[in-house]
């Protein structure tokens, strides 16, 4: 298995660009199952849960081709096989968006039910009741959604909690329906709405994605579309902790900072210098100056529970005690342990960890839980004094695309080393 080897103290400095959105591109990849017609996406990122959707996409017959400008053409007109096997779903939860898009166009999916998962149960219950409620009959056979129907029909919906890939699913299974569908208490991340935009680039009729209630117009069939991926929220978040726990300074090109607002509020009453415009963002941390700020977790506009792990790293730095509160799963903390003998002092109790922050830290052998953990992982390394190995590092390729080769750019001593 590779491993991640970090020598931490160096200060981070220099200027990049984020990669595509892995959560913005998983949606728009399973939308490609709408249309008869080609679809390309310009930069799409490399990453292990990309290679997945493919796998899905391609083991029920779609083609997919990557042109002399490194896009990828996905036609998905001579689909034959409509299920997602267990064997994909158990490596990436987000399989499950295929479901609503395999539905509305074909009128049956076969999905494998996705397992628990490291982070919490993560259960799927609100998609199967929103399908159900646009006409889909819904059974669990052998460990596998089944669902079929005719045409599904428009309706009004309201989920009975925020869900990301929930509120995704529905509005690509609304989008062929015949009628109107209005979502009600949908998950207003900015990946929602970058679906909402691509498929209207297709001739969806889709409104109020962003907002709490989104409105679907069912249209007859979609058209082709070329489509940019925009940059990952979540990676320029990561990389601009990076350089605040080296006192370093960056910049992060090409990024929408409206979308960060959340992420760079917090940043800024930690001690951060922060500079944006309209596509960039910088940063300097001042020496020995990370002050504690508690964090409490949230759905959009809220801070999102993909920064929690790396913001903990940041306030384990401080100079002061914060409570990071997470709301979104149940449990998230499991980053804590492999932090704490780096050095951190952070108690959990509940949804709740508790940090007191310390002057340095020290490398250590350390084994990566989940996508998010790892990067608090990396992040903790850079900074520690001495040696860090990051073992089970697939989870960072899975969401990190070229994750060594930024950093080291970025001045980090990184290396992975062969399994
Ligand atoms: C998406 C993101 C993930 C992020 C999460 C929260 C993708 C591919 N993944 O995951 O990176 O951490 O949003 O921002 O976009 N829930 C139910 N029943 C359901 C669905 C969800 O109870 O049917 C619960 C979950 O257990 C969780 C909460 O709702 O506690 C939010 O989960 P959700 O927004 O669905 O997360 P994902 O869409 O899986």
């Amino acid at each position: 298995m590779e491993k991640l080897k970090i020598i931490g103290g160096n200060r981070l400095s220099g200027i990049i660009s984020c990669s595509g959105a892995k959560n913005a591109a998983l949606p728009m990849l399973a939308a490609t199952i709408l249309t008869d017609k080609p679809v390309t996406f310009k930069n799409l990122p490399y990453l292990q849960d990309i290679t997945t959707m493919f796998e899905i996409l391609g083991s029920m017959g779609a083609d997919i081709t990557l042109n002399e400008n490194m896009d990828f053409r996905i036609s998905t007109a001579n689909l034959h096989d409509f299920e997602a096997r267990y064997e994909l779903v158990k490596t990436m939860r987000a399989s499950i968006l295929v479901l609503g898009s395999l539905v509305a166009r074909h009128g049956f999916a076969r999905i494998a039910l996705p397992g628990g998962c490291a982070i919490g149960t993560r259960p799927v219950d609100f998609h199967l009741s929103a399908l159900e409620q646009l006409g889909a009959k819904i059974e669990l056979k052998n460990g596998y959604i089944e669902a079929s129907a005719k045409k599904l029909i428009g309706c009004e919906i309201s989920f009975p909690g925020i869900s990301v890939t929930g509120t995704e699913n529905i509005m690509m299974a609304a989008v062929l329906a015949k009628g109107q569908t209005i979502l009600r208490n949908v998950a207003k991340e900015p990946e929602v709405e970058d679906l909402a935009k691509f498929l209207n680039s297709m001739g969806a009729q889709i409104s109020g994605a962003g907002t709490d209630e989104i409105t679907i117009n069912g249209v007859d069939d979609l058209t082709e579309s070329i489509f940019t991926i925009p940059a990952d929220r979540i990676e320029a978040g990561t990389y601009l902790i990076a350089a605040a726990v080296t006192y370093g300074d960056i910049v992060i090109q090409d990024i929408n900072a409206n979308r960060m607002n959340n992420i760079l509020d917090k940043l800024k009453l930690s001690g951060a210098l922060i500079e944006t415009t309209e596509n960039s963002i910088s940063l300097s941390m001042p020496h020995n100056s990370i002050h504690s700020v508690d964090i409490s977790t949230a759905p959009f506009p809220g801070f999102p529970t993909d920064m929690q792990a790396q913001f903990t790293v940041l306030n384990a730095l401080s100079n002061g005690s914060a409570v990071v509160t997470e709301n979104v799963f149940e449990n998230r903390f499991m980053h804590v342990q492999e932090l704490n003998r780096m050095g951190c002092d952070i108690t959990v109790k509940g949804s709740n960890a508790f940090i007191k922050g310390v002057n340095h830290l020290t490398g250590a052998p350390v084994m990566a839980t989940d996508l998010r953990a790892s990067a608090s992982l990396i992040l903790a390394g850079l900074c520690a004094d001495g040696e860090t190995i990051v073992d089970r590092i697939y989870h960072i390729d899975r969401g990190y695309e070229r994750i060594e080769e930024k950093l080291s750019y970025l001045g980090a001593d990184i290396a992975r080393l062969p399994g």
